[in-house]
């Protein structure tokens, strides 16, 4: 469809014009809200490790010596502050520029499948998904962190509002719920948590044996 091929390519502009601020817009919010949820995710993966939507890197220093890591992402200014925090890291990471929504590896080749706060921000989200439980091999984990939709309903509401700017200038959505994707999926929850207020969600699901 020309006109939403338009729109993701407008999109993926966006992130490559905030790449160089994007770490510092973050910095307060990953004080204020996520708490250690780049630690709780990374430090589960194992193995072959895809991740998806990697952003500038911020997971980088919280994964195992012990895992092989790839990263995909659709902004090259993003990937190149990955590059670059990688290599100061001293940590070997392949990276691809490529879509989430069409992943660009074969099926069931990864252990571990990481997404963190880029849910809210991959225009098909379902699809994103339905990508990585493809590439995950059975029995594999998927690890996500998002924010998501609050718990009380008044901020749901102004999640609401919000929305009603944020989609369509940024993309970005405050009401997505993966995790009910990942049980449609019959993924098995190992492990959930939900807080500030049910905003920030966390879970490790795993894919269902062959
Ligand atoms: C809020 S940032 C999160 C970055 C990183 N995962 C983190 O935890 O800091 C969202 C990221 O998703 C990327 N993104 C959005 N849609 C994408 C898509 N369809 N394919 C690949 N990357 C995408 C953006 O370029 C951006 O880097």
């Amino acid at each position: 469809m020309p006109g939403q091929s338009d729109r993701q390519e407008r999109l993926r502009r966006r992130w490559d014009k905030q790449a160089g601020s994007y770490d510092t817009q973050m910095a307060s919010a990953e004080r204020r809200f996520f708490a250690d949820t780049r630690d709780w995710v990374c430090s589960q993966a194992t193995g072959e490790v895809l991740e998806v939507a990697i952003g500038t890197g911020l997971n980088l220093p919280y994964y195992p010596d012990d895992i092989r890591l790839s990263g995909l992402e659709w902004s090259p200014a993003m990937l190149a502050l990955t590059q670059r925090r990688a290599a100061q890291l001293g940590r070997e990471v392949e990276l691809r520029q490529g879509d989430a929504q069409a992943l660009d590896f074969p099926g069931g080749v990864f252990d571990t499948v990481v997404c963190t706060f880029s849910m809210c921000a991959i225009p098909d989200d379902r699809q994103a998904l339905v990508e990585m439980a493809r590439v995950l091999r059975p029995g594999g984990l998927l690890l996500l962190a998002d924010h998501v939709e609050a718990g009380p309903w008044p901020i749901r509401v102004v999640q609401a509002a919000i929305e009603l700017v944020s989609i369509p200038v940024s993309g970005e959505y405050w009401r997505r719920r993966p995790i009910r994707l990942v049980q449609a999926m019959d993924f098995a929850i190992e492990r959930h948590e939900r807080f500030m207020l049910g905003m920030i969600e966390r879970l490790a699901a795993r894919k269902p044996p062959a």
